[in-house]
């Protein structure tokens, strides 16, 4: 029984389950909560719980050749408090979705179209890298707060869906966050971190 108590404990500490419905986010609420505040579920209406355009290619033409093109609460606000969400990632050939973390969210992904390697690294072991490559119809799962990433290793485009297990995963992009921060992370702590010359700092600090 303890034994029980215990384990039902840990599973609800984590997400708790709404004790509602719904509750649709209000744009127009000052209210500060831990996600966003209700509309009155009286005023909910069917577009609250809609998002359009999924079926739409995200443009590649960038320096990763991918688009994350994202359906989260900030798209559609009937998706607050249910701990969920979805992505579509479009990658061009060899195009890479660069490593990244979810802080909130585990991540399950399917290939739709073409041929993906997907890796993620664990902390515990330390830093081991589990990586697969991924045909049309295979599913994938990158495990809540650790660093993954994707790359299309076919001839043509690929194209993948991704569920997410937060209405707002948030995205930690490592190259961006670590030289591409505002204001910047001083010299003296990424040459040493990285153990380079402060030159390759400023050089790998222009591209983000
Ligand atoms: C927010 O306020 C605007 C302007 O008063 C109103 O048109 C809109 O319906 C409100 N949105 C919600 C979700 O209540
Ligand atoms: C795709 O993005 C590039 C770079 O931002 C832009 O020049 C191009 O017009 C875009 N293409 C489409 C079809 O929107």
């Amino acid at each position: 029984m303890a034994n029980h108590i215990i384990l039902m404990s840990l599973a609800s500490a984590f997400e708790p389950k709404p004790l509602q419905d719904f509750c649709v986010a209000d744009p127009n609420s000052s209210e500060r909560v831990n996600g966003l505040a209700c509309k009155n579920p009286m005023l909910v209406v069917a577009n609250d719980f809609f998002f359009s355009g999924l079926n739409i290619v995200g443009n590649t033409s960038n320096p990763f050749g991918s688009r994350v093109t994202a359906v989260n609460v900030a798209q559609i606000a009937g998706l607050n408090t249910l701990g969920i969400s979805l992505a579509r990632i479009d990658y061009a050939p060899w195009g890479i979705n660069p490593p990244h973390t979810h802080p909130r969210a585990s991540e399950i992904l399917t290939v739709v179209e073409g041929s993906l390697l997907v890796g993620f690294v664990t902390s515990n072991p330390e830093n081991h890298l589990i990586t697969k490559v991924l045909q049309k119809g295979d599913v994938f799962v990158f495990p809540v707060g650790l660093v993954h990433f994707q790359r299309n290793v076919g001839y043509g485009n690929a194209v993948a869906i991704a569920a997410l297990s937060s209405q707002n995963p948030g995205v930690i992009t490592i190259a961006n966050a670590v030289f591409g921060s505002n204001p910047s992370i001083g010299d003296e702590v990424l040459a040493k971190a990285f153990q380079v010359h402060t030159n390759v700092v400023d050089q790998l600090r222009s591209k983000f």
